[in-house]
């Protein structure tokens, strides 16, 4: 029997692991790592250091894998998606197959939490229901970038009483929901929050969150905007990448 822990390794401080995720760290034989791109270097830097400062006992190992990227620029989003999660669940069974033992447990360090715009769970899933070996698997979760960003703003995800959403960039491009007012946005490549410039809005947006480059900035949008897009400009060109997520909400609602 082989066992998978898919642990959440909150957004960005080392300080964000929960007990839970420290103990399971400690169950680990084997950790994947697997990042991408321009912030591949400091993302596995930060698990390597998150396995050293919470792992009591050495003796354990790292498993690198060049991780597949998705196609750029295809119509169709969500085929793109599919593909690129085929492609990685290749990956995974190959690390699983080879560099995995029967009776060890292997780890894979997810970025905030698991269940939260992030692949490997349903990749692991599918694996696992097709290994032709047993394997069982456990799940952990971990503070997601939009809980360490609500926190740094001391803000709510929700006004009063109210539903939110949170969303990807480009469902939000289609529109702000008419019947909310406050909405929660990720992978935004494109300064989406631009489009509402022209509406009563707050925004509270943050960068690198809780990682020693954090930025965070606040205000009407109408504002901020400009201000919010010079600065992203800015950091993306300073770190070759860029990860912020930000919170909008209507004036009118209720705080
Ligand atoms: C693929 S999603 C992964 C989300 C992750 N599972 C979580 O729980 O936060 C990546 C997006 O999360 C957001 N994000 C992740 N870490 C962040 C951070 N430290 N600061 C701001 N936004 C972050 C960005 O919107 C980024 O485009």
């Amino acid at each position: 029997m082989k066992t998978l822990l898919i642990i959440g390794i909150g957004a960005g401080d080392p300080d964000y692991l929960t007990v839970q995720a420290i103990k399971a760290l400690n169950r680990a034989d084997v950790f994947f790592l697997m990042d991408k791109g321009a912030a591949k270097d400091s993302l596995i830097d930060l698990r390597k250091h998150i396995c050293e400062r919470f792992i009591e006992t050495p003796g354990y190992r790292f498993v690198e894998a060049p991780c597949p990227e998705r196609a750029r620029g295809v119509a169709d989003y969500r085929a793109s998606v599919v593909d690129l999660n085929q492609d990685k669940q290749q990956v995974f069974e190959r690390m699983i197959g080879e560099d995995l033992a029967d009776g060890e447990v292997g780890a894979f360090l997810v970025w905030g939490d698991p269940a939260l715009y992030d692949s490997t769970l349903r990749i692991v899933e599918t694996i696992v229901a097709n290994s032709a070996e047993p394997i069982v698997y456990e799940v952990i979760p971990g503070i997601t970038s939009l809980q360490a960003l609500a926190a740094k703003h001391r803000v709510c995800f929700n006004s009063i009483g109210q539903p939110f959403q949170v969303t990807p960039a480009r469902r939000l491009a289609e529109g702000f929901p008419e019947q909310l007012d406050s909405v929660l946005v990720m992978l935004d490549a494109q300064d989406t929050y631009r489009l509402f410039a022209e509406q009563d809005m707050d925004i509270y947006w943050g960068a690198y969150v809780g990682t020693a480059d954090e930025v965070l900035i606040a205000g009407r949008l109408s504002e901020v905007a400009e201000t919010i897009q010079r600065t992203r400009a800015a950091l993306r060109e300073q770190h070759g990448w860029i990860m912020d997520s930000y919170l909008l909400r209507r004036r009118d609602g209720q705080s």
